[in-house]
C-alpha cells in the first residue's frame, strides 16, 4: 500500500497488543513509525522487532498519555524531531470487570482516563499540526462504545465518550484528511481469558472470558490492523467488525427493548 510510504505515525500502545500490529502493518507499508507507551523495555523489544520484521527503522517515546502535559510532550519531541505528523492511531486502552453496583467513582475515572482522555491529551496536543498537513487521526474504542454490556460498565461507558469525541472531529474539522472510529470485537490473542483473572475472581462464570462472554469468535489481531489501514486511506468514516454487530446498533436505533433481548441472547452466561 503506497499510501502510507515515508507518512509520520505515532501509535500509542504501540509495544503490545493492537497497537503493536497496526504499527508493524504501518512499518510494513512504509511508515515511519514512532510507538509510545510507558514500559521503554517493551518499547525497545517491540521497536526492534518490528524493524527486523519489515526493514524499516522504529522510533519509540515512554510516557503516560492519560497525563496531558506527557502527551503534550512527546507530540512536540515528534513534531520536533520529524516535522509534522502525519497519521495519529490512539490505541492505549483497557478493560476491567466489575458489577456496576460495586463500582467506585473512582473506578469510572481511571476508565475515563485511559480509555478517553488519553486519546484527548494526545489528539489536542497535536491538531493544529495535523489539521495544517490535512493529517489523519485513527480512534480505537470498541464494539462496547455502542453497547452495554455486562460487567464492563466504565469501558462501555469511556468508549463510548471516545466515540463522541471521534464524531465530533470529524464533523467539526473537515480540514483533516480523515477521522476513522474503530469498534472491534474481542481480539484473539494468546493470553485470551486470563487478562482480568483479578477483577474477575469473585464474578462468577464468564466474567474472565474475551468481551466479558460475548458470542463472538476471537478477530485476528493481523488481519485487523490490515483492515484499519486500509479504511484510513479508504476515507472511511467508521470500521465495526464483526460487520454483524451492526445489526444490533441498527435494532437499538429502534426498539431498545429487542436491543436488550438480543444482548441477552448474545451473552454466553446470560
Ligand atoms: N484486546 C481486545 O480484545 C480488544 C477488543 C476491542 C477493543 N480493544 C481496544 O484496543 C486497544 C488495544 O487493546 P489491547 O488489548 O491490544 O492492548 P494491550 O495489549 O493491553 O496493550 C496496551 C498498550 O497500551 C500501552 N499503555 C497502557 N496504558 C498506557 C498509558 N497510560 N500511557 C501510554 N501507554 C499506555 C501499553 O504499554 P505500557 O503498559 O508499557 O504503557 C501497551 O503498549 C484498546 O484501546 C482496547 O480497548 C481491545
Amino acid at each position: 500500500m503506497d499510501f502510507w510510504k515515508n507518512k509520520i505515525a505515532v501509535v500509542t500502545g504501540g509495544s503490545k497488543g493492537l497497537g503493536r500490529e497496526i504499527a508493524r502493518a504501518l512499518a510494513a507499508a512504509g511508515a515511519r513509525v514512532i510507538l509510545v507507551a510507558r514500559n521503554e523495555a517493551d518499547l525497545q523489544e517491540a521497536a526492534d522487532a518490528i524493524s527486523a520484521s519489515t526493514g524499516q527503522a522504529v522510533d519509540f517515546h515512554s510516557a503516560d498519555v492519560t497525563d496531558p502535559s506527557a502527551a503534550a510532550h512527546v507530540i512536540e519531541a515528534v513534531v520536533n524531531e520529524y516535522g509534522g505528523i502525519d497519521v495519529l492511531v490512539n490505541v492505549v486502552g483497557a478493560s476491567l470487570r466489575t458489577k456496576l453496583v460495586e463500582t467506585s467513582p473512582e473506578t469510572f475515572r481511571r476508565q475515563m482516563a485511559i480509555n478517553f482522555e488519553s486519546a484527548v491529551n494526545c489528539t489536542q496536543a497535536a491538531l493544529k499540526g495535523l489539521i495544517a498537513r490535512r493529517g489523519r487521526v485513527i480512534n480505537v474504542a470498541s464494539l462496547a462504545a455502542k453497547t452495554p454490556w455486562p460487567l464492563v460498565g466504565p469501558y462501555v461507558t469511556s468508549k463510548a465518550a471516545l466515540a463522541a469525541y471521534t464524531n465530533q472531529l470529524r464533523f467539526e474539522i473537515p480540514e483533516l484528511g480523515g477521522v476513522l472510529l474503530v469498534c472491534p470485537g474481542p481480539i484473539r490473542r494468546a493470553d485470551s481469558g486470563e487478562r482480568y483473572r483479578e477483577s474477575a475472581a469473585a464474578l462468577g462464570e464468564g466474567a474472565q472470558a474475551p468481551g466479558a462472554g460475548v458470542k463472538l469468535s476471537g478477530l485476528d489481531p493481523d488481519e485487523l490492523a490490515r483492515r484499519v489501514l486500509q479504511a484510513s486511506a479508504a476515507g472511511k468514516r467508521e470500521l465495526v467488525l464483526p460487520r454483524k454487530a451492526q445489526w444490533l446498533f441498527f435494532v437499538d436505533a429502534f426498539s431498545p427493548r429487542l436491543g436488550d433481548w438480543l444482548r441477552r441472547r448474545f451473552n454466553r452466561h446470560r
